[in-house]
C-alpha cells in the first residue's frame, strides 16, 4: 500500500492532532508513505525530527491549507510517488481539496476528523462539513459525541470510528517521574496535581488556579503543576504569582516528547477540567491526555466537554465534572487527594481500560483495514485503475 498524507498537523509541533497523525504514520505503511506537512517554527528541530522518521516528509513553504499552491505540491508528489490512497490529517478545511485531487490522481481520499468539525456542525455550520466531505471515500471520527453531530452532514461514502490512542509501552505505571518533579521544585513527599496540556482557555488551567487556594486549604502539602506552553501562559504565571508565595503552584513550561510519560507519572492525580467555548466551536473532541494519564496509572479528572467524558470512566478511573463548576472541580480534586488507596485502585482500573480499548496497535490496525477497503472498492469500481 502506497500512501500520500497531507496534513497541517505534524510533530514536532505539540498537540493532539499532531500526536494522532504521528502515531498513525509510525504504524500504518510507514516505509511506503510520503507526507506533505507544514513548514514548522524551528527549522533545525523539524529537520532533525523528519530525518528520524521511516516515511519521507516534504515540508510545504508555510501552512498546509486548501490552496492552489498546496494542491499543486500534492499533485507533484503524488505523480512521483504513485499512491494507492490519499489521507488528509484533518477533514476541515483540507477536505476542500478532496474532489479535485481524487479525480485528478484517480485515488480514493480518506480524512480524519477531530473536535473542530463536530463543533462546526453544532453551530449550524454543517454546510462546511458537507462541502469538506463530499469528495471522501471515508471519514473517521474520534468519539460518539463527535459522530452524532457529524453524521447528518457527512457526504463521505462511509464513516468509521478511529479514535486517538496511547502507546502503552511508553506510557506505563512503571515510569519514574520523580526526577522530573524534583526539577520542578516539588518535594518528594508532596501530593501533586498535574495538568499536561497546551495552555489554552478551553483546557481549564485557569479554573485549576482559581480553585487552588481552597484545595490548598484542605491539603496544605499539595502541589499543582501546569505543564505546557501556549497563549495563556503569561496570564497563568501572573495568576499563580498573585496567589502569593509558597502556594505550591509550578509552571514548568513545555516538556520534550521523550519526557511526556514522566510528566504524567510525576503527578499523583491528573486534572484537566476542560469546558466548551466560543458557542460550541472550541470543544474537546476526546482528549489524548486523559488516556496518557490513565496509562501511567493516575486517576484523571476531566471536564464535561464534547467527547472528553468518553475518555474517562466516571468514579472508576477518575472523575468527570462540569469544568465551569468551581465547587465540582474542588470536590473531585479533594476526593482523589484525600484517598491514596482510591487513587491506586482508580489508576489500576484506568491502566487496564486503556490496555483493552485504547492502544495504538488496535487503532492503527483498524485504520490500515479501512485503507485496504477503500482501495479495494476503488479498484472494483474502476476509479483506481
Ligand atoms: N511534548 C509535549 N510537551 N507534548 C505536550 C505538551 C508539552 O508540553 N503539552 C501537551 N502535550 C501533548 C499531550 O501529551 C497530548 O499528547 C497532546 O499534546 C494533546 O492532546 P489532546 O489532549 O488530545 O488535545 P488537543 O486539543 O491538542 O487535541 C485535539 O485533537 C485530539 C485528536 O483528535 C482535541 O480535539 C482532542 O480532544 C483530540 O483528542
Amino acid at each position: 500500500m502506497r500512501a500520500v498524507w497531507v496534513t497541517n498537523d505534524l510533530p514536532p509541533r505539540t498537540g493532539g492532532i499532531q500526536q494522532f497523525v504521528g502515531n498513525l504514520l509510525d504504524r500504518v505503511h510507514p516505509t511506503s508513505t510520503v507526507v506533505v506537512g507544514p513548514a514548522g517554527e524551528d527549522a533545525a528541530e523539524v529537520a532533525a525530527h523528519d530525518a528520524r522518521q521511516p516515511y519521507r516528509t516534504v515540508r510545504a513553504p508555510g501552512a498546509v491549507l486548501p490552496t492552489p499552491a498546496v494542491r499543486r505540491l500534492v499533485t507533484e508528489i503524488a505523480r512521483e510517488h504513485r499512491p494507492d490512497v490519499l489521507v488528509l490529517g484533518a477533514s476541515w478545511p483540507l477536505g476542500e481539496l478532496a474532489p479535485r485531487l481524487g479525480r485528478e490522481l484517480h485515488v480514493p481520499v480518506v480524512a480524519l476528523s477531530h473536535g473542530l468539525e463536530a463543533g462546526l456542525a453544532t453551530i449550524r455550520l454543517g454546510r462546511l462539513v458537507r462541502r469538506a466531505t463530499r469528495g471522501l471515500a471515508a471519514l473517521t471520527t474520534i468519539s460518539d459525541w463527535c459522530e452524532e453531530r457529524l453524521a447528518p452532514h457527512v457526504r463521505a461514502d462511509r464513516i468509521v470510528r478511529v479514535p486517538p490512542g496511547v502507546d502503552v509501552d511508553r506510557f506505563h505505571p512503571g515510569v519514574d517521574g520523580r526526577a522530573l518533579r524534583r526539577s520542578w521544585g516539588v518535594p518528594d513527599d508532596a501530593t501533586l496535581v498535574g495538568c499536561v496540556s497546551r495552555l489554552v482557555p478551553r483546557k481549564g488551567q485557569d479554573v485549576l488556579l482559581e480553585v487552588w487556594p481552597e484545595v490548598r486549604r484542605r491539603h496544605p502539602d499539595a502541589y499543582l503543576a501546569l505543564v505546557g506552553e501556549g497563549p495563556i501562559g503569561d496570564d497563568l504565571a501572573r495568576g499563580a504569582a498573585a496567589l502569593g508565595p509558597d502556594t505550591g503552584v509550578v509552571l514548568p513550561g513545555r516538556v520534550a516528547w521523550d519526557d511526556l510519560p514522566a510528566a504524567h507519572a510525576a503527578a499523583d492525580v491528573f486534572a484537566m477540567p476542560c469546558r466548551t467555548r466560543l458557542l460550541g466551536t472550541d470543544v474537546e473532541g476526546l482528549g489524548i491526555v486523559y488516556l496518557e494519564a490513565q496509562a501511567v496509572g493516575r486517576p484523571a479528572v476531566a471536564g464535561r466537554s464534547g467527547g472528553a467524558p468518553e475518555a474517562v470512566r466516571d468514579e472508576v478511573t477518575g472523575s468527570v465534572v462540569d469544568g465551569r463548576d468551581r465547587g465540582a472541580v474542588v470536590g473531585a480534586l479533594d476526593r482523589w487527594l484525600t484517598d491514596p488507596a482510591g487513587r491506586r485502585a482508580a489508576g489500576a482500573a484506568g491502566r487496564s481500560w486503556v490496555e483493552q480499548a485504547w492502544t495504538w496497535e488496535v487503532i492503527a490496525d483498524r485504520f490500515a483495514g479501512l485503507l485496504d477497503e477503500v482501495v479495494t472498492d476503488a479498484r472494483r469500481s474502476g476509479a483506481g485503475s
